[in-house]
């Protein structure tokens, strides 16, 4: 039963931050175009990035980025060896508390940085 859960949260949570990045990549992309309409078109979106809710938004990609990397590098592992399948419970949790501990970390620094 704790399988299901687990293997649950942990898979949609890799869905969900997998489609994320994709979103967050074709953004990028796009608004790094638009920068390069001239200084002011730059100097706006700046601006824009530098707002409480673009700040917001990139610590929460952080936090994407931690889950879904970790927990890609445990469901690698665990298709390879049987060692890592065996103990996929336990690995899921160092994924969960060193993504959170990376993501409060970051996100602090993040978030006070100019
Ligand atoms: C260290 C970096 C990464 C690792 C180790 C990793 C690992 C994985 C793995 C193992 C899967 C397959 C999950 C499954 O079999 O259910 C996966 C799915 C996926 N990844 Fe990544 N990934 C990484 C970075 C990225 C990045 C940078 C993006 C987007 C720009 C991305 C987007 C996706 C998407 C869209 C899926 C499909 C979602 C799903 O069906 O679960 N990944 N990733």
């Amino acid at each position: 039963m704790y399988k299901i859960k687990e293997g649950m949260f942990s898979w949609i949570l890799h869905k969900i931050t997998g489609i994320a990045l994709v979103v967050f990549l074709i953004f990028h992309i796009w608004s790094m175009s638009h920068m390069q309409e001239g200084p002011e078109a730059f100097n706006r979106w700046i601006e824009l990035y530098k707002g409480p809710y673009f700040r917001a938004g990139e610590i929460l990609l952080l936090g994407g980025v931690l889950f879904h990397a970790l927990n890609g590098m445990r469901l690698i592992l665990g298709e390879f060896t049987a060692w890592a399948m065996k103990r996929n419970k336990l690995l899921a949790y160092i994924v969960y508390a060193t993504a959170g501990a990376l993501f409060i970390i970051g996100g602090y620094l993040m978030w006070g940085a100019e």
